[in-house]
Order: C-alpha cells, then sequence, then structure tokens
C-alpha cells in the first residue's frame, strides 16, 4: 500500500507534493512525510502521524519548505507501528529517523511495497556499520542503496540496480541523492509507479490522480527499470546500467475526475457516477449494435474452445465474480468458478489445459490477484484481465484486457468501479453465449436491449435515496445485520454486506438464505436486522420464507425487490424496490440500494467514509 509522489522543476515543491500526496491518501492514511531539497542545501525532511493535514498544517501547506525538489509519503503500515519514527521518508544516516529539519544523509527516500528478505539484509549492513532507527523495511532498503553507492561508486543508478538484484519483494521507490540535487532516482517492481513530464518539470506517483493536474503525459515504468528525473525530463534504465526508450502515453482522464464536484464525500460522488461508469463500459464494447471484444484481442473461436472459467479476484471485485458464476453457467453454459486469488496460488489446480483464468481487479495492482495471474500463466492457461486502471501491472501482464471505463475511483469502498466490472462480465458472458450457439440471435439482440437499459434505470433508482437515508438514520446503531438471497441475489448480498461493514463498522454478514437455518440463525434476536435481496421470481417465495423464520425470532426485515413484485410487502417490514429488469442483470440495480444504505449509515454513524479505518484502496500485499 501506501502512496508516493516526487516533483523536480521550477515551483515551490512542497505544496505540489502535498497536492498529490491528498490524492493518494486512500493508498493508506495512517502518516505522512516528505523530503524537500532547496539547491544544493541538504534536504528537509518533516513527518507527522495521522492524517496529510497534520503534516500540511505542520509546514504551512508547504510554505514552511522552500525548494524544488522533493518526494513524498503517505503510509498504510506493514513493517512497524505508525508512529513518527516509522513514517517515511527515511535516510540513509545512522540517527536522524525522527528529525525534522535538514538531514546529514546521503540518500533520502520514500517507499510503497514489502521486502521480503529484510531480515537477512539487515544483518548484513548491520555487519557493515550501519545502526537502524526504525522498525520499517525500507530504511534497510535504503541504507542498501547507500551501501553500494558507497563502495561502488559509479553512481545512483548503479547502486539501484544492485540493490534491485539483492532484494526479494515488491517496491515503488523513490530516492534523492545528496551529491545530484534538483534530481530523483526511481525504480519499481510490482508496486505501481508513474512518471509524468511537462514543460520544465517531472514527477512521479503511485497512480494517475496524483499528476493529473499537472500532465497528462506519462511514463508507465517497468518492473526492475530504474529511472532519473530531471526538470523536463525522465531517463530510464534496465538492470545493466542501458538507458531503454520508454513510450509516452497520454492519459485521457481529465482533473476533475478526480475531485469531489460538490459532493460531501467521493464514496457519493461515485455511486452517482454509475450510469456513466456502466455506459461507458458498454459503449467501450458494444459498437453499432454488436458487441466487439476485438480491442481485447477475443475472437468467438477463442471463446467457442474455452472449456471452464476460473474467476480469479478480491474482495468486491470477487463478488462480481460471483454474480457471474450464476449469469456465465445459465446463459453461456461454461463450467465456471469464482475463486479468492488469495486462495486459489497455494492449491493444486486440477483444470482442464482449456481453462480460461479471469482476473477482475479495479486497481490492477491488488498483491493476492497479480500472483494468481502468474501462477496461472506459468501453468500455461489462457489469461484474461478485467482492470480499470490503464497501464497497471495486471492489464499488462495479462494475455487478453478489457477496460472497463470507470474513470478514477477514489473512495476505499468500491462502487462505481463494481458496477463497471459488472456490466464487462455481462457483456463477456453475451458474446460467449452467442459464439457457442447457446442464445439465438433474437435473445442477443434483446439481452443488449436490456444491457443498454441499465445506465437509465441505475439513475432512476438512484432517485429513491432519500428513503434509503431514512432507513439508514434509524437503523445506524445496529449490532448485526444479515444479509441473505438465493443465485445472483446471494452475490449481491455478498457485496451489500461488505459495503456496510467496511464503512460503517457494523457487523454484517452475507448469507446463501437457505443456509441461515442450519446455524446462523441462532444469532438472529429481537431487532436483528434481516435484508433480504429478492430480485430472483422463481427463488423469491423461498427468501421470503426464510426471512419469516427470522421474523418468527424477532428481526426487523427489509426487503429488495424490483416493481411488480408487491406482495413482498405483506411479509416484511421495509420495502424497496428497484426497476425492473432481465434477472441476469438485476444485480447491477440492486447492489444501488445497498451501496446507499452502507454510505448513509456511515455517515449517520459520523465516521470518515472515504477513508475508513485500517483499510486502503489499493492492496499490494499479500
Ligand atoms: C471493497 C473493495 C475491495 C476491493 C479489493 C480488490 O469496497 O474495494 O474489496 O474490491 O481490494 O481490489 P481491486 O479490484 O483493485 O483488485
Amino acid at each position: 500500500m501506501c502512496g508516493i509522489v516526487g516533483y523536480t522543476g521550477t515551483e515551490a515543491a512542497a505544496p505540489i507534493l502535498l497536492d498529490g500526496l491528498s490524492k493518494l491518501e486512500y493508498r493508506g492514511y495512517d502518516s505522512a512525510g516528505i523530503a524537500v531539497r532547496n539547491g544544493t542545501a541538504l534536504a528537509e525532511v518533516v513527518k507527522a502521524t495521522g492524517k496529510l493535514r497534520n503534516l500540511a498544517e505542520k509546514i504551512d501547506n508547504g510554505a514552511a519548505l522552500p525548494g524544488s525538489c522533493g518526494i513524498g509519503h503517505t503510509r498504510w503500515a506493514t513493517h512497524g507501528e505508525p508512529t513518527k519514527i516509522n513514517a517515511h521518508p527515511h535516510v540513509s544516516g545512522n540517527a536522524t529517523g525522527s528529525a525534522s529539519g535538514p538531514v546529514e544523509s546521503d540518500v533520502v527516500g520514500v517507499h510503497n511495497g514489502i521486502i521480503e528478505n529484510y531480515e537477512e539484509l539487515r544483518d548484513k549492513l548491520t555487519r557493515n556499520g550501519y545502526r537502524f532507527y526504525s522498525d520499517t523495511d525500507t530504511e534497510i532498503l535504503i541504507k542498501l542503496v547507500d551501501y553500494y553507492y558507497k563502495k561502488y561508486k559509479i553512481g545512483p543508478i548503479d547502486a539501484i540496480n544492485r540493490m534491485m538484484v539483492r532484494v526479494r519483494g515488491s517496491y515503488a521507490l523513490a530516492l534523492m541523492f545528496r551529491d545530484y540535487p534538483g534530481e530523483i532516482y526511481a525504480a519499481r517492481k510490482d508496486s505501481p509507479m508513474i512518471i509524468g513530464v511537462s514543460e520544465g518539470a517531472a514527477y512521479l506517483a503511485s497512480d494517475v490522480p496524483a499528476l493529473l493536474k499537472y500532465t497528462r503525459q506519462v511514463y508507465y515504468i517497468d518492473n526492475h527499470q530504474s529511472v532519473r528525473i530531471l526538470p523536463g525530463e525522465a531517463h530510464f534504465f534496465d538492470l545493466n546500467g542501458d538507458e531503454v526508450d520508454m513510450p509516452l502515453t497520454e492519459i485521457t482522464w481529465n482533473a476533475e475526475a478526480a475531485e469531489k464536484d460538490g459532493f460531501e464525500h467521493f464514496m457519493i460522488k461515485e455511486i452517482h457516477e454509475q450510469p456513466k461508469a456502466v455506459r461507458d463500459t458498454l459503449n467501450s464494447m458494444i459498437k453499432e449494435g454488436q458487441i466487439d471484444l476485438s480491442g481485447a484481442g477475443l475472437t468467438d473461436e477463442m471463446l467457442q474452445k474455452i472449456r471452464a472459467i476460473r474467476i480469479v479476484a478480491c474482495g468486491s471485485a470477487w463478488h462480481v465474480g460471483m454474480v457471474s458464476q450464476y449469469i456465465m453457467e445459465d446463459l453461456a453454459e461454461i463450467p465456471v468458478r469464482a475463486e479468492l486469488a488469495s486462495e486459489f496460488r497455494y492449491r493444486k489446480l486440477l483444470m482442464d489445459p482449456d481453462t480460461l483464468v479471469l482476473v477482475i481487479s479495479q486497481s490492477g495492482e491488488t498483491a493476492d490477484s497479480l500472483a494468481a495471474l502468474r501462477v496461472a500463466k506459468e501453468k500455461g492457461y489462457a489469461t484474461l484481465a478485467i482492470v480499470n486502471v490503464v497501464g497497471s501491472t495486471i492489464a499488462r501482464e495479462a494475455d487478453h484486457v478489457l477496460y472497463t471505463v470507470a474513470g478514477p475511483e477514489i473512495a476505499v469502498a468500491t462502487t462505481k468501479a463494481y458496477s463497471a466490472q459488472l456490466a464487462a462480465m455481462y457483456v463477456l458472458t453475451v458474446q460467449a453465449a452467442k459464439a457457442r450457439g447457446r442464445i439465438s440471435e433474437e435473445a442477443y439482440r434483446g439481452y443488449l436491449e436490456e444491457l443498454q437499459a441499465l445506465p437509465e434505470k441505475i439513475a432512476r433508482t438512484l432517485e429513491d435515496k432519500e428513503r434509503i437515508q431514512w432507513f439508514a438514520a434509524k437503523y445506524a446503531n445496529a449490532h448485526d445485520i444479515f444479509f441473505i438471497g438465493r443465485g445472483v441475489d446471494y452475490a449481491i448480498s455478498l457485496e451489500g454486506s461488505l459495503k456496510m461493514k467496511e464503512i460503517s463498522y457494523i457487523h454484517s454478514e452475507a448469507y446463501a438464505a437457505g443456509e441461515m437455518k442450519h446455524g446462523t440463525i441462532s444469532l438472529v434476536e429481537d431487532g436483528t436486522l434481516v435484508i433480504g435481496v429478492l430480485t430472483q421470481k422463481e427463488l423469491l417465495e423461498k427468501t421470503v420464507s426464510n426471512m419469516a423464520e427470522c421474523k418468527a425470532r424477532g428481526a426487523y426485515l427489509m426487503g429488495l425487490t424490483s416493481y411488480g413484485n408487491y406482495s413482498v410487502e405483506d411479509s416484511v417490514n421495509f420495502t424497496i424496490y428497484v426497476p425492473k429488469a432481465d434477472p441476469h442483470f438485476i444485480g447491477s440495480l440492486a447492489i444501488v440500494p445497498l451501496q446507499l444504505l452502507g454510505y448513509y449509515t456511515s455517515v449517520a454513524r459520523g465516521l470518515d467514509v472515504d477513508q475508513p479505518r485500517n483499510l486502503a484502496k489499493s492492496v499490494t500485499v499479500e
């Protein structure tokens, strides 16, 4: 996790670094720090625990730290508690970890990632006279670069390359060397980092939103590459130290996409952006009334050849896989299994050689999903990724990529990216069903019409938000909430429950409705809230019966169904309706009230909606 930024140019660096970090705070927010150099003067390091605003206050929003070259970091603790000493930047000198002010060190750096062989490296460095002031693996990394820099005296790129050969783990690392004022050196392996350039300035950052205000011209740095940036220039090097050419890419997202735009939180803004995210994603794959997956290099022949699909993903992306499992098996008649990426890689994979491994990821950087992708590739399976962030590691390593077009997602709890992923999976399913001869031309056209109607129906679902806001205020003090459903409704319950617990901190569980009576119903007592997702007509009555079993034990029932299923009102205490839609795709509507419920509950409890405790958006540790 963690976010890193760097700037070198002619402007004051500190305000630019603070601004960049504010766009990356979703990646970690337990402490922050920056280091700035004013010409040839030593780097000044300032750190603060807690949110970024503590750091900003300390340096008068940057005014107190002159200089036009610097690096910054916002942390999500992995090695060592979130203290000031453990906050980045770290330095190569022996006793300056907590210093605010000029540092005597030769190397100053910030890091996102995890170093696996840190103990062995710390022993080696200790034998060579280095002392450690923090509990972080980052300090070891920086001291290792310093060690090679001084031992071989060839320069920063050589020292970084030697470090890369010696270290196991993941890193996006940005460094300033005392002997090279106005320059920043960086390297990456398995943690995201992009380099931006503009007239007279150069930037680096963990993610696009940090740069959007300054430039749209970016380079994606490869694994095991290093880069030297100086005002207006970026030079890339391979592990041998040879300079390599990298293509410049133009980012199409605009800066406003990463702003709150009048909404109180990013999450509610992103919930409202769902009609657009779904429309843009559908339009990127449906051209002139036909699905066109040629952008991802997917042909009908390939879809015909697939014998099974294994979807691997984490969290909400896995929930998309769970929905897809039901609809792909039903429409395309392909055996599908949705599996948690963190489990997939540690099992014997007894899969047919013609299995497609499909990785779903918003960030394209989730460590478990990336590791699963690599295992699948190593074993020779065809791989397809559904990814939101262009140029991310998963997108670059998968054989085929379908991009969702959700734009930057800032809130830690995903909403619009989840909906865009569902949309992409629907399109893939319908095309696979057609290619495999499982649906007629007429049914194909009918499904496309249904899909294209979804954005407007999501917008209509959002219009009912006041009722949900009211209900959330009423239940904001609940202790336990159960989300139950069958089939697609169960898969939607999983996501509804996660949305609730991750931002409201209320314990909630999603259960296949028929399973409650096999143990969990013993938790139901007077006032327990049970939310039934009831969109699947042929399963609805059964779930309503399971809800009645909970009501008989004191539960308060909320039913979520589509217009037309009015009999639900007779059995539950509170009903929410969504527009009618094809049952395969109606999950895209049913999830919206559940997202709103999680959101308004968190607001009613006065919590930090966009940055819930203990979480970070991009999970780059296993
Ligand atoms: C929950 C949430 C997470 C992510 C998960 C995977 O709201 O956002 O559960 O879905 O960490 O992240 P990506 O999609 O970036 O691989």
